[in-house]
Order: C-alpha cells, then structure tokens, then sequence
C-alpha cells in the first residue's frame, strides 16, 4: 500500500516544522519547530494573538524586551507541542557583534527559563557570521546549544563544526534562488539543484569527519528539493511543504546514508581565512548579507507593530 512521503521521511530524518504557526505544528506533529524573525512577523499578526501581545508591550522595558519577550511567548507555545527542539533566533542586527549577541542569547535562556523550559529544550538561533560563531562557541561552552542559520558555504559549515555547535541549518532555497536569478535558462532540478549539492557536501563532510553537529536542510523551494536530501540528520521544511508532502504518495528513496569517520578534522581556519573564502563565494556572501537585511526588515516590521500595540 502506497504511503504518503512526509511519514516516510519521518522514517529517514528528523522532521522539523519551519513555522510559529501554532495549528500547522499541531497537525504535522514535527519533532521541533524553527523560527526566525519573519515567521515571528508572522505569528505576531496572527489576530488571535493581539491582545496578549498589547499586554507584552505595555510590560516590556523597552522595544528589545518587547521583542524578546513576544519570540520566547511564541516559542513557549510551540514547545508545549513538540517533543524536542524549539529554534529562538537572537536580533538579526546583532550579527556581526559576539559580546551582545552572548547577552542577548543567555536573557533569551532566562526568559525561556522562566516559562519552566529549560535550556536543553532550546536552540538559539544566530547568523553564521565569524563573529556569529564565535558567541556560538561560546555559549556552547556554557551549555546553550546553538543553531547555526543564514549558512551559505561549505567554509562556514567548516568555521561552525571547529566551533562545536549543536546544529547548523544550511539553506537550499536561497542558493538555488540566486543561481536561477543568475543563470535562468539552466537546468538545476534535482541532484543538479545546488542548494542540495551544498547540503550534501556538508553533510558528507561532517560525517566522514566524525563530528557531532547535526545537518538540518533549511529553506525549501520545493519537495524535489527535499526527497533528494531524505536521510539528512534534520530537515526544517515550511507549513505548505509538509502539506504537499503528506498529501503525495509514492516511494521516497534514503538519499543521505552517514558513513563512518575516515579522516580526524581539519585544523581550523583563522579569521583571515574564513574571511577570504567566503568573500570569494559571491553567492554566499551576497545571501547572507540579504539574509540579515532581511530579517532586520521584518524585526522592524514587529517593532512597529508592538510600538502600535503599547498605545492601545
Ligand atoms: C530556517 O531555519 C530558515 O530560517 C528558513 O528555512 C528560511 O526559509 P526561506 O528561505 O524560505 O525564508
């Protein structure tokens, strides 16, 4: 009997909901969810929350604690619903700074703290800049673990395994988006798409390496994109995806198989050479400065709309 794909792949890999959509999380029951600061944007609009976000602004300090406190409501939400993993991003406009980037992540632990969830439960989500992922390293150390996002390039994938941060979330969406938008009449469907070959890379690298941090695919474009990455450790994949998924039947093959580690890691690369190669990517480097433009627009966004609601 023909079963449909997303409950195969929850045979495969780790299925994660990339939403703060509270109904998608509870009719796919995902393993964890993913936010960022435009699904924040997202849930925060949602009508239903309006007045206890009135309520949060009102109370809040000033516009960051407003802030802070609306993504650990929403992630307090979501974790009541999924067994594992809540991803909580730290401000998009703290990317390139790893003291404040420390302090806004271990007040986001407290928060979640405070909710009675403790810190295991949580990933802090930041940009996989050099000074992105040193503050990773860092909290590491102190036991919040990590998840390493906006992840363009096999060197940051490198910089965040020397780093030993719990997750990193390749993106496969927005590399394929600028190659089409670069190369239109190519063919980069399935195995030639090159957000799946990135991911695929990472993946085999840090298996071949024996190291511990998990590979979760991020940014999907479409389902193809996912089938050709069943098996990879995690895959956070959006509410209209998961609903393509468990509404198509057919075989899905394992595509991503670990294999044991055959060489010890490489030494690390220093700041001057994480710097250059990724200035050599130019995918890489424009996506990841968008990315942060992007998300600093939508965290915008949400401030206005909590400035609006402290009135009320
Ligand atoms: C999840 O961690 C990412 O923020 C998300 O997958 C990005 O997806 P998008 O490229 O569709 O915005």
């Amino acid at each position: 009997m023909a079963e449909d794909l997303l409950s195969q792949l929850k045979q495969m890999s780790t299925v994660v909901a990339d939403t703060g959509d509270i109904d998608t999380i509870r009719r796919f029951t995902p393993q964890d969810a993913t936010t960022n600061p435009s699904l924040i944007l997202q849930a925060a609009q949602q009508d239903n929350r309006r007045a206890r976000l009135a309520e949060i602004a009102r109370h809040s300090t000033d516009i960051d604690d407003a802030l802070d406190a609306v993504a650990v409501e929403i992630g307090s939400e979501i974790s009541a619903l999924v067994p594992g993993y809540v991803s909580t991003e730290v401000s998009a406009r703290l990317s390139f700074d790893t003291d404040a980037t420390l302090t806004r992540a271990r007040s986001l632990i407290e928060r979640y703290d405070r909710h009675g969830i403790p810190a295991e439960r949580i990933l802090i989500k930041v940009a996989a800049t050099w000074e992105g992922i040193r503050a990773a390293r860092q909290l590491e150390r102190e036991g919040i673990r990590t998840n390493l996002t906006l992840l363009f390039s096999f060197t940051q994938a490198l910089a965040c395994a020397d780093a030993g941060v719990t997750l990193v979330s390749p993106f496969v969406g927005r590399i394929l988006d600028w190659h089409k938008a670069e190369w239109p009449d190519a063919d980069f469907s399935g195995d030639n798409d090159p957000g799946v070959k990135s991911v695929r890379r990472i993946y085999e690298h840090y298996k071949g390496h024996g190291y511990r941090t998990i590979v979760m695919g991020a940014s999907f474009r479409n389902m193809g994109e996912i089938q050709a990455l069943a098996g990879c450790d995690r895959l956070t994949i959006s509410p209209a995806l998961l609903g393509e998924l468990a509404e198509t039947d057919g075989r899905l093959e394992r595509r991503l198989v670990p294999i044991g580690a055959e060489t010890s890691a490489p030494e690390p690369q220093d700041e001057a050479e994480f710097r250059w190669s990724l200035n050599e990517d130019a995918m890489a480097t424009e996506k990841l400065a968008e990315g942060i433009r992007k998300f600093t627009a939508d965290q915008r966004k949400l401030e206005t709309l909590l400035a609006e609601l402290r009135k009320t």
